[in-house]
């Protein structure tokens, strides 16, 4: 199969196969404009992603990595810093920011795991690692590594184990 399918499969399985048509397009664009081969067509995706991003108020760039089986609960409002990096089988809401912290030791972006899911209004920021099935739960402020298979919590963060954390959360995934 090629990267495109691959990449756009697995994030539309993510809805159960069935995604409106907004969501749809959405992935269509994000992904096509990531890996198109032909630079023309690739730019003309690029274009009309922004397009639609910027319509729901939606910062991340089309060469952004985020691996296969990204799910977007509610597309409005959403930051992604274009150094950041999104595992597989991540789910990110409105309101998320997921940005850069300028100075100090945490200088830098987010690298996030698999099966991480990022509630509503939730931000992650600096040069932090967040490990694989970890649930962040809606309005956290997380700016500290988070080991996998966490819940997490609010702000100053809470960091619970817990054997999986993204149960019933994270679903319908392509491995
Ligand atoms: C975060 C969330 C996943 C926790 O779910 P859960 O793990 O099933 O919750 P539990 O009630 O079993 O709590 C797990 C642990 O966290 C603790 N906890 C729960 N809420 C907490 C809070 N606000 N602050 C600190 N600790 C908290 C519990 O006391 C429990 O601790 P323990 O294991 O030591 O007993 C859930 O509350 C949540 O917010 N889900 C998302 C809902 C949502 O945003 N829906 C809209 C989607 S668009």
């Amino acid at each position: 199969m090629s990267k495109f399918k691959d990449l756009y499969n697995a994030d539309i399985t993510r809805y159960r196969g069935k995604p409106e048509a907004y969501i749809r397009i959405f992935h269509f664009l994000y992904r096509k404009a990531a890996v198109a081969s032909f630079i023309p067509m690739r730019l003309l995706y690029k274009a009309l992603f922004r397009i639609w991003a910027n319509r729901r108020g939606l910062e991340l760039t089309a060469n952004q990595q985020i691996g296969g089986g990204i799910y977007i609960g509610h597309a409005y409002n959403i930051t992604i810093n274009s150094k950041a990096k999104i595992g597989r089988n991540c789910n990110i809401h409105k309101g998320i920011v997921i940005g850069q912290v300028n100075r100090g030791s945490r200088k830098g972006c987010p690298t996030i795991g698999d099966r991480v899911w990022i509630g509503i209004n939730s931000a992650i920021v600096g040069n932090v690692t967040i490990g694989d099935d970890v649930m962040i739960a809606p309005n956290s402020f997380v700016n500290v590594d988070i080991p996998s298979h966490s819940v997490v919590f609010g702000n100053p963060c809470v960091i619970k184990h817990r054997d999986w954390a993204t149960e019933g959360y994270v679903n319908n995934i392509v491995e």
